[in-house]
């Protein structure tokens, strides 16, 4: 099955340093010979960053907005369009990253509009679920991303990618253990297929890195990474990627 490795750069890099990155990036990427029918690149630079991103990654990548609004365009001051991402050579829009839904108050019902506005323009939508450490640790983990999952994509159709990224990892070196990652994805693969869903490549995020990526990358249900601190320097980001080979 084929494998998805998105950098997720959050707010970092100007367009000068995503020109630095894909300097540096697509010489080796290009060596590593990758099928695109087995290996997907995708990256996710700021909005601002976002059109010369797509111009320095040439076709070494896809390249996604961060977010968007839930309309084109409009009397909307301040929000961005998916519309206009599209325009520049976007294919991916990120929807409901745990950083919009703690910081931005996005909601699911929210996000459901979101991943159907982006799907019907023919982008694919990664929308991202995850649980809290106190919600794990009160064993709510898989009601808490089913409520996630049947809500996001109450109004969804195709073009879908999942990536579960428990909240308690992101960015905290905490990496999920091999055990949790094999059965949460089990799970979240059970209610994608439940919600007629079936086939959804699921991501991990969290704390990705070259040392502990190969060994969750070979789970079951793990199609690939959404990778945010090891996505920022081209070789750490390789050095994920390779693991495709
Ligand atoms: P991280 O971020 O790899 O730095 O933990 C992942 C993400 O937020 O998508």
């Amino acid at each position: 099955m084929k494998k998805i490795f998105a950098a997720n750069w959050k707010l970092y890099k100007t367009p000068q340093q995503a020109r630095d990155f894909f300097a540096a990036f697509n010489s080796k990427i290009e060596q590593l010979q990758l099928s695109s029918a087995q290996t997907e690149i995708v990256v996710f630079p700021s909005a601002f960053a976002l059109e010369a991103t797509i111009l320095a990654a040439k076709q070494n990548a896809k390249i996604g907005a961060q977010n968007c609004y839930i309309k084109g365009e409009g009397a909307f001051t301040g929000e961005n369009s998916a519309q206009v991402a599209k325009d520049l050579g976007a294919s991916y829009i990120l929807v409901g990253h745990s950083e919009r839904r703690a910081l931005f108050a996005e909601q699911d019902i929210f996000l459901a509009d979101k991943v159907a506005y982006v799907q019907s323009l023919g982008l694919t939508a990664m929308l991202c679920i995850g649980e809290t450490l106190e919600q794990r640790e009160s064993n709510k983990t898989n009601a808490v991303l089913f409520e996630q999952l049947r809500l996001g994509l109450s109004k969804a159709q195709k073009n879908l990618v999942v990536a579960y990224e428990p909240v308690w990892a992101i960015g905290t070196g905490k990496v999920a253990t091999t055990e949790q990652v094999a059965e949460t994805h089990a799970a979240v693969a059970q209610m994608l297929s439940d919600l007629g869903f079936s086939g959804t490549p699921i991501l991990y995020g969290g704390s990705v890195k070259p040392d502990n990526a190969a060994g969750l990358i070979q789970q079951k249900n793990v199609s690939g990474f959404l990778i945010g601190g090891a996505s920022l320097e081209a070789d750490s980001f390789l050095k994920i990627i390779e693991l495709a080979k």
